[in-house]
């Protein structure tokens, strides 16, 4: 029998406008979901998070489209955080896009101040010790990477909202009870044995392309991952990252890129794996053995003929601290002959700031670029043609979204690019 939405009576007169036509309209696509999705009630959420927000998604009609709903009285009522935009905020005339793209980006982003928005642009706001959400928390996030390491690493629940539907969330405080918001939903379909070593950030993210290739919009559980990673630091010093914080969050960006994967388990490991132990496994569950990286590896590497590299990318989802300190060590005392953007948040880069890790990257000829990525940014006004990563997700969208040639190899290989501006020839 199909389910019906049952509103409170404070949320039926949102819906009724008598809160204005801004919350109104807001009310109308959380409450359309809901019955899309068969919710039988709304829930509170603590936190949204707002995607595609640069220039190049948005387009002129994207921010008509939010210049009205502001003008309508819309302002958020949780707190609420910005992806990635299309550039610097602070240096994007010293970095060289062009002001037709600049102009509208940055007056996209003054609507969303106007509705009361946080301008991280980051797609780690769990990096961020004030937003970083607690185990069993309801948030509305609109960023697969984020979505992915919410649920599975800090055990909070959201769905993979799109950007319109997040911002929706945040100007009512509510989203609709329906999929991973429910328990049920959050079991594990697929089991996942992983027979081969995973030495870097960049077989993390390789596994992510055989497991999302494989499972879908599944829920993976990995019976045997534990061993590849060092425990997770307490939770006040998540927001610094560190070598399994930086693993898990390109893991989970690759399965959500590579798949549509939101949620993973970790036997011994994420909270929901150590609190329900094997009930947290569906009885029909499928199983899955990783022998081998090597077709990841060689698809994610998609133009192994390109030696010549105009810009070597760190920091995708956005760098952790722990990835500054990694590449600012790698760069000591060397001088780049390529371009080099780490991105990361703007808070992350202050943070950098105070340790000398970002002096120490920009020394040598590297930027620790703010608020941005290389999938996001117009690239292809900046004439970058080429490009290395360490990232399973910058591999599989950069090419698309670009329309750049792609080295896809270790953080070392791609720092050695950067330092010689020649893709490193391997051992083997
Ligand atoms: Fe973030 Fe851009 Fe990667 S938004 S997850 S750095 S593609």
């Amino acid at each position: 029998m199909a389910k019906t939405l049952h509103l409170s009576s404070e949320e039926e007169e949102v819906l009724a406008g008598t809160e204005g036509p801004g919350r109104q309209r807001a009310m109308e696509i959380v409450a359309t979901l809901g019955r899309i999705y068969g919710a039988e009630r709304l829930l509170p959420i603590v936190h949204a998070h707002i995607a595609g927000v640069s220039y190049k998604n948005l387009g002129d009609a994207g921010i008509s489209f939010l210049q009205e709903w502001a003008a309508e009285g819309a302002q958020v009522v949780v707190p609420t955080t910005l992806n990635p935009m299309g550039l610097e905020e602070a240096r994007w005339q010293e970095i060289g896009f062009a002001p037709e793209f600049a102009l509208p980006q940055l007056k996209a982003i003054d609507v969303f101040r106007q509705m009361g928005i946080r301008p991280t642009m980051s797609c780690t706001p769990y990096l961020f010790s004030e937003y970083l959400p607690r185990v069993g928390a309801h948030l509305a996030w609109a960023e697969s990477s984020a979505v992915v390491f919410a649920n599975s690493v800090l055990g909070s629940y959201s769905n993979r909202e799109g950007g319109p539907s997040a911002l929706a969330a945040a100007i009512v405080g509510r989203t609709a009870a329906y999929g991973l918001h429910i328990e049920s939903a959050r079991r594990a379909n697929w089991v996942i044995d992983v027979a081969v070593p995973l030495r870097s950030i960049a077989d993390f993210g390789a596994l992510g392309y055989v497991v999302g290739k494989t499972v879908g919009n599944g829920v993976p559980y990995f019976r045997d991952l534990a061993r590849w990673l060092l425990p997770l630091p307490p939770r006040e010093q998540l927001v610094d990252g560190s070598p399994a914080v930086d693993r898990l969050k390109t893991l989970g960006a690759a399965l959500a890129a590579y798949g549509a994967v939101a949620l993973y388990h970790i036997a011994d490991y994420t909270p929901e794996a150590i609190s329900s132990g094997k009930e947290i496994i569906a009885p029909d569950a499928r199983h899955l053995r990783v022998d081998s990286l090597s077709p990841a590896l060689a698809a994610m590497d998609a133009d192994p003929d390109v030696t010549a590299i105009d810009l070597v990318t760190i920091g995708c989802p956005h760098a952790s601290l722990h990835e500054l300190a990694l590449v600012a060590d790698f760069l000591q005392g060397k001088r780049l002959r390529t371009k080099l953007w780490v991105t990361t948040g703007r808070i992350t880069r202050q943070r950098g700031l105070e340790a000398g890790y970002v002096q120490q990257i920009e020394v040598s000829g590297g930027m620790v670029v703010a608020d941005t990525c290389a999938v996001v940014a117009p690239l292809r006004s900046l004439h970058i043609h080429t490009m290395a990563t360490n990232a399973g997700k910058m591999a599989c969208y950069a090419p698309a979204h670009s329309g750049v040639k792609m080295r896809f190899g270790t953080m070392e290989q791609c720092l050695q690019a950067a330092v010689t501006g020649f893709w490193p020839v391997s051992d083997g």
